[in-house]
């Protein structure tokens, strides 16, 4: 079985001969600097190529290939094993509905949303004016689902195959930002703002040109220089109506900044960065990691929290990653993981007090082979069957496995 994956950012000019690079699936216009392409390092030459072409940074894989040799800084493992033995068991979520009661709600919150990002992304694109009302009304009712089960419209947006990124990205990004605003502990009010920033962050691709946007290879210098323009040109559309409030149309233009300056449209760095779009910044990049799009299936999740907490202090608000991982629990939703009995199952729902034990679906059994789904709480395991309960021991990698995880939610 394939050894999990120890995913790190280094520079690119101490990347050395041996050391596995790992693609990310991050495209140019969201990581400019990161060099992506696959494989092994043959030799310094390659090196060389990668620094003189302009990369910066790069993943690798230690299990992969070799290591770089550096003086300890807590890594995500670190992170993950503290997490893991301070987790709280046991106590009740605070959540007035249950997963699967939640559950025909959440579908109608998602198809409704889903259907209102396709006409607003629609009437952008033909330079049609768009109907921000109902957007109020679609993150009113996404935050109260969220507030009676965080669970269930999560689970949508992530258990989906997506054919559709363009539209679900922004659902997803809109529902990370609000249940990770919601982990910040911010108010009804404004979580209502930053949903709906989340909504319309990428409002302006919808002027880019398709084949630049839909672009699965790196895009030359002119497509770059056209793609970044995708904020501005949102906080352009959004800004012709009044009623749209100054932090929401920040967020929107500010999402590509990074902390560490190098960031677009403007380089903005540290504090200049609005609040919302320090939010929208991170749920952005997890999206784009774990979704699956017509070039690539999504990564999943446990490796995504990797590769976002390797950009903590280059791309983010200090202590952002950290609550985010928090925020999303040591097994996060959509994660495929094997149980102590055995079995194979799919994180279905994460319970933000115990996130130790999350309810899962049952996919495989022992010998990998689909079984009938069958989900179980493993709070109400433990709690019934103390250490009879099946327990979960790791994180793995559907994709090498051949395991699909896609269409679980029907
Ligand atoms: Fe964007
Ligand atoms: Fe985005």
């Amino acid at each position: 079985m394939r050894q999990t994956a120890m995913i790190k950012k280094i520079a690119t000019k101490q990347l050395q001969p041996g050391m596995y690079v790992e693609d990310t699936g991050l495209t140019w216009h969201e990581q400019p600097y990161l060099f992506t392409h696959a494989g092994l390092i043959r030799d310094s030459q390659q090196v060389e190529r990668i620094v003189e072409e302009g990369y910066l940074d790069v993943f690798i894989d230690t299990a992969k290939g070799f290591d770089v040799d550096r003086p300890g800084s807590p890594g995500y493992d670190d992170l993950v094993r503290r997490e893991a033995e301070t987790a709280q068991d046991g106590a009740a979520a605070g959540e007035t509905n249950a997963l699967e009661r939640e559950m025909p709600e959440a579908k109608r919150i998602f198809t409704d949303s889903v259907r209102y990002a396709k006409s607003f992304m629609g009437d952008a694109r033909l330079g049609r004016p768009i109907d921000f009302v109902e957007s109020g009304n679609m993150v009113d009712a996404m935050i109260q689902s969220v507030s009676r089960n965080a669970a269930a419209l999560l689970s949508l947006a992530k258990l989906r195959a997506s054919d559709e990124y363009t539209f679900t990205h922004c659902i997803n990004v809109s529902l990370l930002s609000v249940l990770f605003g919601r982990h910040l502990g911010l108010d009804r009010d404004a979580l209502r703002l930053l949903g709906l920033a989340g909504l319309f962050h990428d409002l302006g691709k919808a002027r880019m040109p398709e084949e630049v946007l839909n672009k699965p290879g790196k895009l030359t210098e002119e497509e770059f220089a056209v793609m970044r323009r995708h904020p501005a040109e949102g906080f352009l559309m959004m800004r012709q109506d009044k009623r749209i409030a100054q932090e929401v149309l920040r967020g929107a233009l500010e999402h590509h900044e990074k902390f560490d300056g190098s960031g677009y449209p403007r380089n903005l760095s540290g504090d200049m960065i609005s609040p919302f779009a320090r939010i929208i910044g991170v749920a952005d990049v997890y999206d784009a990691l774990t979704s699956a799009r017509v070039y690539k299936p999504g990564m999943p999740p446990n490796q995504a929290l990797r590769i976002v907490y390797e950009l903590k202090d280059s791309s983010f608000y200090p202590g952002h990653v950290e609550k985010f991982v928090k925020c999303l629990g040591i097994y996060p939703l959509g994660s495929f993981v094997k149980l102590s009995n055995g079995e194979y199952a799919v994180v279905v729902a994460v319970n933000p007090k115990n996130t130790l034990h999350p309810t899962i679906k049952i996919v495989c059994d022992a010998a990998l082979r689909k079984t009938p789904p069958r989900t179980l709480d493993l709070a109400a395991e433990v709690a019934a069957r103390g250490d009879g309960a099946p327990k979960i021991l790791t994180c793995l990698d559907p994709r090498p496995l051949g395991v699909d995880l896609s269409g679980l939610d029907d």
